[in-house]
């Protein structure tokens, strides 16, 4: 499990070109222009700064995932990401250890199509799995 390393942290923005800007004011570069996920029905980007990498998320409508997320949370960071290179078996790991999956492992386009998996913890509330290339 300590092979597992943090790729990025979620961020849940209503409005992804203001939150771009002001997260450029903070110093922050983005890495990967706004794309749009079909399956979750949302719009993310990445940007980069001092090593951390931020993916923002925005929900393009009311059926997204995240759509009743960023009602509860409003703008926030809303999950750590992890990459992991012996991905089945974390996840079943995980599983085992009390995270519960919300889903199951599906290509994210935003990310080279790798798979991701969302699981819940009790403790830490939501991480996302990503499969290391
Ligand atoms: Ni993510």
């Amino acid at each position: 499990m300590n092979t597992l390393k943090i790729h990025h942290i979620g961020y849940l923005v209503k409005k992804i070109n203001a939150a771009v800007k002001e997260f450029e004011h903070l110093g922050f570069t983005l890495t990967q222009d706004i794309t749009y996920d079909d399956y979750r029905k949302i719009d993310i980007c990445f940007l980069e700064k001092d090593g951390y990498t931020i993916e923002l998320v925005s929900p393009t409508d009311d059926t997204s995932v995240v759509a009743s997320l960023l009602k509860k949370y409003k703008n926030s960071p809303y999950h750590i990401c992890y990459e992991s290179e012996h991905f089945e078996e974390d996840f079943a790991r995980l599983q085992k250890e009390g995270y519960t999956a919300i889903d199951l492992p599906t290509p994210a386009p935003a990310i080279n199509s790798l798979p991701v998996v969302f699981l819940i913890s009790p403790k830490l509330g939501m991480i996302e799995l990503l499969k290391k290339p």
